[in-house]
């Protein structure tokens, strides 16, 4: 008997005991387990009904994602299923927490299911790039019928037990919080009342009801829309169907052998890189594990812009108080209105009741003066990416902040070292640099100066967590991480243009990467005003910095989706671009000035400029340390700037690639158009003179 899985007797009740931290995942230890234990509980001749529970936080939630993509080792899952289903006694499945996956599975090949009220259920495999393997896409529209099930399954959404209950997924649901009892009392009732052996294999209600529906092609249709680009949710519907056209056992290889399709493909192994890379981030290199972290129970922000009010409304979330200052009384109000219209659109989306757009709008107190940051732990400052501003702003809050206070700039951009020398704690000074809508995406790049405390980072990334952000640790430098690879990208993507692309071009060629959106309709979001007023300001200061054709764009007031024409024009009430004969003939104007002839550019000399100039820079970041491990760099741009999970993020992306096929495009522009950023990374080189890849390091 495996010591994950022990079996022992209640009375006339088996209980097998799954006990695998953290999640109870169904590894190779738990599966053999499983089997030895039933086999245990169907010989013990006192055991009249068996119990499967699980120690710990949670029931079984799902197969061991570590074991993927190695051999697969005896008893495989479906087959560990198929015995509990088997069995001549009955078997009831005891959930709490989660039972996800593999664990849902586990329960459907049970014959009774009870949970607790606290307990969620979910078949989340198409998140991971898969779909159930192990009976559930066969079993559970066996329960819940076609259309839930597919819900389910080609979202991955958890259900709440009470829902559960209702749709057929549980048998009962229990309150209390001691699901070993609450199982024991279930099981001993079953003896009580000599339930029978009931399989869901067997049940024919729900398939013969929905024999021939439409259902699948209506969420096949809707897919192409919401699953763009994606493989395994196809491949979920195509499983069900199975369900309702083939017989149980034939649905269960058909949907093996889908199962296996998603196993092989490039998207299963980008997601559940990015899945572990999530988990990853929060644990930083160089910082121990106790590092003090610093309570942050109220927050002051300065600015009442798009930034700062976005910013504000994830602490109001969470329950945390939140100063908000505006130099006028005028854009204070503006702030706190588009607060308070940001809520309502939410309340009026069913997303939160009335009463919590009215909680949340309490937690946010607009203020004139910097006086009511007094109290405040942690100040974050959200005002226009300017140098001199942010140190006045930074010297008068090392004035006013108690002592411990965390100092933060959500600047995007500018030396968090150089602010911090505005102030006399420059260990209490770090960057928080939040995504637009800052209350929408998930990103969190805190940026560490030279001389920010161990506690202080520390208490950011805690920060991010508690806000519901997925907060990466980076270092300091022109951009960080996200924004210094972006720009490489962007002046790549206007290069292109110059010398023959279109903008539709090359937002095509990004998008069809899996990009929600291009270089072009971003800037055209973000404002194309955002970029020239820096530019012109760096003119003025001296710099040389060349024209470009965004800026006769600027000039003209074609400032983007703001003003319904931008690189695109929209039309009223749609975001989407449209391309506009008028910004060609601007682009052709500006190539005629500079003296440049145009010539054809292929798609896959788009793909290479755009996305191995970023490579390129990813690898400078790493070698310099500004970030730690390529996995950061991936969270980076997948939760900050929607680069595609199943690609994994663009370093892992570039793994998969191959980094000499990637060296040697670096090498060949380098030669052809020269520039600072085609000049090769030294690790770049050195990675593959090794033989080796970003994820080795
Ligand atoms: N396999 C291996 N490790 C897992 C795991 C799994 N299925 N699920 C979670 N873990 C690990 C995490 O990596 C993390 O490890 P760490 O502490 O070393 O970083 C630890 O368990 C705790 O996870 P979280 O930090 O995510 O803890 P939370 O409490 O926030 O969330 C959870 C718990 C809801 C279970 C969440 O971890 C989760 O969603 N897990 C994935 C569930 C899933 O996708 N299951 C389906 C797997 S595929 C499958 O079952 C195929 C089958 O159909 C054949």
């Amino acid at each position: 008997m495996s010591e994950v899985v022990t079996y022992n007797r209640d009375g006339s009740v088996g209980v097998i005991t799954v006990n695998y931290p953290p999640v109870n995942a169904l590894g190779h230890a738990v599966r053999s387990g499983l089997l030895a234990a039933l086999n245990q509980g169907l010989a013990d001749a006192e055991a009249k009904v068996l119990l499967l529970v699980c120690e710990g936080r949670t029931f079984i939630a799902g197969a061991d994602i570590r074991e993927f993509g190695k051999p697969i080792q005896e008893p495989v899952l479906p087959e560990v299923m198929n015995q509990f289903e088997n069995s001549s006694k009955p078997v009831i499945a005891a959930i709490h927490g989660t039972a996800l996956g593999g664990g849902l599975e586990t329960a459907l090949g049970c014959h009774y299911r009870v949970a607790l009220g606290s307990a969620k259920v979910g078949l989340p495999e198409v998140k991971l790039g898969l779909l159930p393997g192990a009976g559930g896409t066969q079993r559970l529209p066996r329960l819940t019928g076609a259309r839930k099930a597919l819900e389910m399954i080609t979202t991955g959404d958890f259900v709440a037990a009470p829902q559960a209950l209702e749709l057929g997924i549980v048998d009962a649901v229990e309150a209390g919080d001691d699901i070993r009892e609450v199982g024991l009392a279930y099981a001993r009732k079953a003896v009580e009342e000599g339930w029978p052996v009931r399989r869901v294999r067997d049940l024919t209600d729900k398939v013969e009801a929905d024999k021939g529906s439409e259902v699948f092609d209506e969420f096949r249709a809707a897919l192409e829309k919401k699953a763009r680009g994606l493989f395994s949710p196809f491949k979920c519907v195509d499983a069900v169907e199975a369900a309702f056209t083939l017989p149980f056992d034939e649905g269960l290889q058909r949907e093996r052998a889908l199962f296996s399709e998603c196993m092989a493909s490039p998207q299963r192994a980008g997601l559940i890189h990015a899945f572990f890379a999530e988990r990853e981030v929060s644990k930083v290199k160089g910082l121990a594990k106790d590092t003090p972290v610093r309570d942050v129970n109220s927050v002051g922000i300065i600015g009442a812009g798009t930034m700062g009010g976005g910013i504000a409304m994830n602490f109001a979330n969470v329950g945390i108080p939140v100063t908000l200052v505006e130099v006028k009384q005028e854009a204070l109000d503006k702030g706190l209105g588009v607060i308070r219209k940001n809520y309502e659109n939410s309340a009026k989306k069913g997303r939160i009741s009335q009463q919590q757009v009215e909680e949340r709008m309490a937690l946010i107190t607009g203020s004139l003066t910097y006086d009511d940051f007094k109290d405040a732990d942690m100040v974050i400052e959200a005002v226009f990416e300017n140098m001199a501003i942010k140190k006045e702003i930074f010297a008068k809050l090392d004035a006013v902040c108690k002592p411990g206070a965390i100092l933060a700039s959500n600047t995007s951009t500018l030396d968090i070292d150089e602010i911090a020398s505005a102030t006399a704690r420059p260990q209490d000074v770090v960057g928080m640099h939040f995504f637009s809508p800052a209350n929408v995406m998930k990103l969190l790049e805190n940026v560490r100066g030279s001389q920010t405390s161990d506690e202080v980072k520390a208490t950011v990334m805690a920060v991010a967590k508690k806000i519901k952000k997925v907060g990466v640790l980076v270092g300091n430098c022109y951009g960080f991480v996200g924004n210094r690879m972006l720009h490489k990208r962007g002046a790549e993507a206007m290069a292109l243009v110059n010398e023959g692309a279109t903008p539709q071009q090359v937002d095509k060629v990004l998008t069809d990467l899996g990009y929600p959106m291009g270089q072009f309709a971003m800037s055209d979001l973000a404002g194309i005003d955002v970029g020239y007023r820096i530019r012109q300001e760096r003119r003025n200061s001296g710099e040389d910095v060349p024209l470009s054709w965004l800026d006769k764009l600027a000039e003209q007031d074609r400032l983007g989706q703001k003003t319904m024409a931008g690189v695109y024009r929209y039309e009223e009430g749609s975001r989407k671009p449209i391309p506009d004969p008028a910004v060609d003939a601007i682009i052709e104007e500006f190539r005629k000035e500079q003296g440049i002839t145009p010539r054809q550019i292929t798609d896959q000399e788009i793909l290479e400029r755009c996305m191995f100039v970023m490579i390129n820079e990813g690898a400078k970041i790493l070698e310099e340390g500004i970030a730690d491990r390529s996995l950061d760099i991936d969270i980076v741009w997948i939760y900050g700037y929607g680069f595609p999970a199943y690609r994994g993020g663009p370093m892992f992306w570039a793994d998969q690639i191959g980094l000499d096929t990637i060296l040697n495009a670096v090498e060949k522009y380098y030669d052809e158009l020269g520039g600072d950023q085609w000049q090769p990374s030294a690790l770049l080189k050195k990675l593959v003179a090794d033989g080796r890849s970003f994820g080795d390091l």
